[in-house]
């Protein structure tokens, strides 16, 4: 498929997680083309070093460079967390948009001002029981969890909100392989949740995440609120657009996906997950194929 330059928007993650804010940015904007690369090759980021994970950006985003994307969203919070200005500063001319797990949201939406002295209320047994601050569980891989993107921003909320971090690499593999039903991966689940009951926030810091949210809902107590960075970044794509006046109409747009270990199962996971009645998708192993 040829696309002219400019008329397509790039999005990448490691696998199928992505597609989560594929959809997303689908909503928001209709008729844009979009290539979705996903680096199966190397799967998962979220074991593997800050500089490697980095190294392997530098060389993805060099692809959409040549193919001309008018933006690319890293649909991951793996890489995204890894070193953003490095990866700006090296394509100047690509708008490049990352996804963070930035839970300052929390705040905007509930309109709190908050301080030290905020107080919180809960329920328990129908009584109104004072508490000091919110709880806020993060889960994320490996690799984020260690990175300097959340050591800040804990360290900027830490006064005014209990924070706690677990890295949950586990999830990842299970959504990739489409494994969500299996028992081993549920007992998990039901372990890493069983001390963070009384949680008020949960943060999906993975985009690999919401799509085991049906799951990670049976664990969780019902008063949690879910919370993901996917929906900022999304916005910011189409936000950029807006004032740069960038936005392409295509009556017929197209999604073109690009998985080096495309197969049968695949195709059929992707038809499932992509949330789009107006894109004709197309499926590919390499960017050398577009
Ligand atoms: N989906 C990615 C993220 O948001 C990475 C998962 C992985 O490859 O470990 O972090």
């Amino acid at each position: 498929m040829k696309f002219e330059n400019y008329n397509f928007i790039g999005i990448f993650d490691s696998g199928i997680g992505g597609v989560s804010i594929l959809n997303s940015t689908i909503k928001l904007m209709p008729n844009e083309n979009y290539i979705y690369f996903a680096d199966s090759n190397n799967f998962p980021y979220g074991t593997k070093s800050i500089e490697a994970i980095t190294n392997i950006g530098l060389d993805i985003l060099s692809h959409f460079n040549d193919l001309h994307s008018k933006e690319v969203i890293i649909a991951c919070n793996t890489m995204s967390t890894s070193n953003m200005p490095l990866f700006k500063k090296s394509f100047k001319n690509m708008n490049i948009i990352g996804t963070f797990p930035d839970f300052t949201t929390i705040f905007k939406k509930t309109n709190n001002i908050i301080s030290n002295k905020t107080i919180y209320f809960d329920k328990i047994n129908g009584i109104k029981v004072k508490k000091n601050k919110l709880k806020l569980l993060i889960i994320a891989t490996s690799a984020t969890v260690k990175s300097q993107y959340l050591k800040k921003l804990i360290e900027t909320f830490k006064n005014v909100i209990d924070i706690y971090i677990e890295p949950a690499d586990f999830i990842v593999k299970a959504v990739e392989s489409d494994n969500l039903e299996n028992f081993e991966f549920n007992n998990n689940l039901s372990r890493l949740f069983k001390e963070y009951y009384d949680i008020d926030y949960l943060m999906l810091g993975c985009t690999h995440f919401p799509h085991a949210e049906k799951y990670i809902n049976k664990y969780i107590n019902k008063n949690t609120k879910i919370i993901t960075g996917g929906d900022i970044a999304s916005y910011n794509a189409y936000n950029y657009l807006l004032n740069s006046n960038f936005f392409c109409y295509n009556s017929n747009p197209n999604i073109s996906v690009i998985d080096n270990s495309i197969n049968e199962k695949k195709i059929a996971l992707y038809m499932k997950l992509i949330k789009s009645d107006t894109h004709n998708i197309k499926f590919y192993h390499t960017f050398n194929e577009i």
